[in-house]
Parts: C-alpha cells; sequence; structure tokens
C-alpha cells in the first residue's frame, strides 16, 4: 500500500470530547451542579429521548479502559474538558480533592500510554451558582472563571502544556442568549454581545494568567468553531451579506482572540444599531497583550448566505441574521444522517485564510466529524460499519493535507469524537465516535473507523 498523504512528523491523531458529555457522575463525589444538571431536572422534555447528563458514558468509571482504547487506535493526543463544578463545586472557593484525583489519574493515564492531554476549561458547562448571578453577563463570574483556570494550571501544569481556555464561545451565545438552545434560554441580542464580548475578556485574563505559571513548553489557545460564509453569487448584496456573516459568526472571536482586537466593522454596526456591549478602560490592551498561542478549529459545515430578501422589521429584535438569509445551494453533498452540508475544501479554505490574515498561526483541527442518527443500522456482525464516516475524514484529510502542503501551519487532528456521547438537547440522537456505546450496559465497540484510524495514525498517513 502506497502512502499519497503524508503528514508533518508528530502530527497529532486523537480525538475530542468534554466533560458534561462523557464523564457522567454527575453527582458523585462532591461534583456540584452545572446549568445542564439544572435545565434538565427542569425540564427533561426539551432533551431528546429525555436523556439527560446524569451517566452519560460513565467516563469517570471506564476512563482507564477508554485510554487503553485510545492507545490502541494510535491515539497520540486526546482532548477533554475540566468540569469547572466538579473541580470547584458551587464555582468558587475551595477545590474537590476527589476531582484533583480523577483528573490526575485522567492525565497520568494518558502519559503513562504515551497520549498527550489537551486539557480545555470551558465547554458550555457553567456552574449553577454562577449563572443564577448572570454567568458571563456579570464580571465577577470572569474573576471567578481566572481563579479557576489558575487552580487547574497550578494543579496540572506540570504535567499538561496544550490548554485551551473555551471551545465554541459562540455557542452558549447563540443557544443561551439568541435561539433557546441552552440554559438560560434568554432571547435578547443587547445581552448576547455582552456575553460574547465578557468571553473574549475572560479568555485575555486567562492567558495572563498562563504567563505567569512556568509550564513547560506550555502553550494557551482557544477552540473556535469556523464556518466559511460563502456568497450565494458575486453581486455585490450578497458579497455584503457573506462578509457580515462572516463577521458576527467567525471575526467576533477570531479577531480578539489571535489579533488582540476587534474588526471595526463590526464596532460599526454594533454602534450604529446600539448594541455595543459596556466596555471597561483597560480592556483595549488586555486584549492586544494576551492573544493565543495556539488555535483549535473545529469544522463541520460551511455557512451559506444571499441578500435579504426583504428588508428586515426594525421594530422587532436586533438579531445577526437581519442581515442576511442562508442559501440553499442547489446540489450541495448532504450528510442525509443529520442534515449537514459536507463540504471538504471548507477545511482548505479556513487554513488559507489563517495563513494570509492571521499569522499562519499554529492550528490543529480540534473537531470534525460526522453525526448520524439511528446508527445501529449499519451493524453487521457486531460491529458498525460506518464507510461514510471514513469518506468523510479522508475528504477533510485530503484538503487539510494540501493546505500543509501549501506552507499551512496545522499540525493535528482530532475527530469528534473517541465514543458516542451526550449531545447537550440532542443527548444522544447524533453519534459521532469511533466507538459506539451501548447506553443500558455502557459497553464500547469499535466501528469500522476506529480500525482504519489506527493504520493512518500508524503510518502518518493514508
Ligand atoms: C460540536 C460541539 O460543535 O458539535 C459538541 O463542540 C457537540 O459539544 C457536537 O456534541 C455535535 O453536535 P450534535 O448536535 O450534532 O450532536
Amino acid at each position: 500500500m502506497s502512502i499519497t498523504h503524508k503528514f508533518p512528523e508528530g502530527f497529532w491523531w486523537g480525538s475530542a470530547t468534554s466533560a458534561t458529555q462523557i464523564e457522567g457522575a454527575a453527582h458523585e463525589d462532591g461534583k456540584g451542579l452545572n446549568i445542564w444538571d439544572y435545565w434538565y431536572e427542569k425540564e427533561p422534555n426539551r432533551f431528546f429521548d429525555e436523556v439527560g447528563p446524569q451517566t452519560t458514558s460513565d467516563f469517570y468509571h471506564t476512563y482507564k479502559e477508554d485510554i487503553a482504547r485510545m492507545k490502541e487506535i494510535g491515539h497520540n493526543s486526546f482532548r477533554f474538558s475540566i468540569s469547572w463544578s466538579r473541580l470547584i463545586p458551587g464555582g468558587e472557593g475551595e477545590v474537590n480533592e476527589k476531582a484533583v484525583t480523577f483528573y490526575n489519574n485522567v492525565i497520568d493515564e494518558l502519559l503513562a500510554q504515551g497520549i498527550e492531554p489537551f486539557v480545555n476549561l470551558f465547554h458550555f458547562d457553567m456552574p449553577l451558582e454562577l449563572q443564577e448571578i448572570g454567568g458571563w453577563e456579570n464580571r465577577k463570574v470572569i474573576d471567578l472563571y481566572v481563579d479557576f483556570a489558575n487552580k487547574a494550571f497550578g494543579l496540572f501544569g506540570d504535567r499538561v502544556s496544550k490548554w485551551f481556555t473555551f471551545n465554541e464561545p459562540i455557542v452558549p451565545v447563540e443557544g443561551g442568549y439568541l435561539y433557546d438552545f441552552h440554559y438560560p434560554n434568554i432571547v435578547d441580542a443587547k445581552k448576547a454581545f455582552q456575553v460574547a464580548y465578557n468571553t473574549m475578556i475572560a479568555n485575555a485574563k486567562a492567558i495572563k494568567a498562563f504567563r505567569n505559571h512556568s509550564i513547560k513548553d506550555g502553550k494557551i489557545g482557544i477552540i473556535l468553531n469556523l464556518t466559511p460564509s460563502y456568497p450565494r453569487s458575486q453581486n455585490p448584496a450578497d458579497l455584503k451579506a457573506a462578509n457580515i456573516a462572516d463577521l458576527f459568526f467567525n471575526r467576533s472571536f477570531l479577531d480578539p482572540a489571535v489579533l488582540g482586537e476587534y474588526p471595526k466593522e463590526l464596532i460599526d454596526v454594533l454602534k450604529e444599531h446600539g448594541h455595543l456591549p459596556t466596555v471597561e478602560a483597560e480592556d483595549k490592551q488586555l486584549l492586544k497583550e494576551n492573544t493565543v498561542d495556539i488555535l483549535g478549529v473545529n469544522y463541520y459545515q460551511p455557512r451559506r448566505v444571499k441578500a435579504k430578501e426583504s428588508l428586515p422589521n426594525p421594530y422587532g429584535p436586533f438579531m445577526p441574521d437581519w442581515f442576511f438569509d442562508n442559501y440553499e445551494m442547489p446540489g450541495r453533498k448532504m450528510n442525509p444522517y443529520r442534515g449537514w452540508e459536507i463540504y471538504e475544501k471548507g477545511i482548505y479554505d479556513i487554513m488559507i485564510n489563517l495563513k494570509e490574515n492571521y499569522g499562519n498561526i499554529e492550528s490543529f483541527i480540534s473537531e470534525n466529524g460526522m453525526g448520524v442518527q439511528n446508527e445501529e443500522r449499519f451493524l453487521k456482525d457486531g460491529r458498525i460499519e460506518d464507510d461514510y464516516r471514513i469518506d468523510f475524514i479522508k475528504g477533510h484529510l485530503t484538503w487539510l493535507h494540501k493546505a500543509i502542503h501549501e506552507g499551512c501551519n496545522a499540525k493535528g487532528y482530532h475527530l469528534w469524537t473517541f465514543m458516542d456521547n451526550w449531545s447537550w438537547m440532542n443527548a444522544y440522537k447524533n453519534r459521532y465516535g469511533f466507538f459506539s456505546v451501548n447506553l443500558e450496559t455502557k459497553e464500547r465497540t469499535a466501528k469500522k473507523s476506529a480500525y482504519w484510524i489506527k493504520e493512518v495514525a500508524k503510518n502518518n498517513g493514508f
């Protein structure tokens, strides 16, 4: 077999997860409640099949065997997140020693198996008590987050060198403050922009704190879901629509994180509509001085955009989608099992953009993956034959390889996700893992893609 797509030496092969989605043990060993535990108790019927986050994939108890499985399929790196409400129940105060033991065990086990831990600090899981005082709307929560980050750097920084402040910070903004799919289910664009802004201040402050810890080879980054915005046509109105979608959904996080400042065009639009967030005098300098070392890119699908067919209602609530309409491009390739577009070249376009406009910052694909509903339909002799996922990964890796060949600074590829997991309101609806999980017994079974990635990792290419 000849390898046509060889990746640079030391390329990171692995997968990504998050605490609430895999750990379970939501009420064990002193863990505090987060917004998901609470929201599920309050409104279980808003969750697919009414499945909540209490047990999920039980990683809290099975981490050792799961890490052995990672090793078996050739992972050299793995991303997980630390649950704030597990490490510091209530979000402020003393650390929970049982949580320290758990995360120490996970890190030590990964290292013992030759797998580098990539640790993320926040993946949608605000401690409930802090949401009750406004969550990211409240600047006090930023300081408590920095305290949490400092504690994590201090406890685990002797063994973990790759740190991330946030996963997809735009999602709690969209879900919690615009489109009602995360707690606190507020619909208020002004608050949404304040929350978005405050998370970027939290990002900068955590980076500043990180620099005071002397972590060997330490790097700190952020993980953003970047959705390239493609216009329907090259006519000016469509181009303008795509540009504004890019400003709201990509550059409002990418620019402050990597360049240390907000795009002027975005500030102008928010100013015009009276939606500028409240800022503090020292913020500008803080953002400028504390940019990321590394960028995680989550890429699932692009955004296709056209000019608004009718003018926005000036009396209706201000929303980003005032400015453009989504466009269903005829003939686009779809994932029929999740309803998302598949556009592999998007990964290349993102990388080229980072190279040309963001100083070719060190980056990696921190999530990419294919969700499938009712995946049991592909069971054959006890194993899920997910050839569609292999094609999906291969297609994206082909474009990533081309980008690297053209000088892009991409260092790795992590699939979403290691094993099927609990995905917020969608619970276990869409399966993404290299391993399937039996929800009754929690038994894991490798899918065909797990054997395939093992070969890819071994050959450092395909
Ligand atoms: C990613 C998130 O954007 O999408 C994950 O980081 C999430 O947390 C994943 O699980 C898949 O989402 P869904 O809705 O298809 O299950």
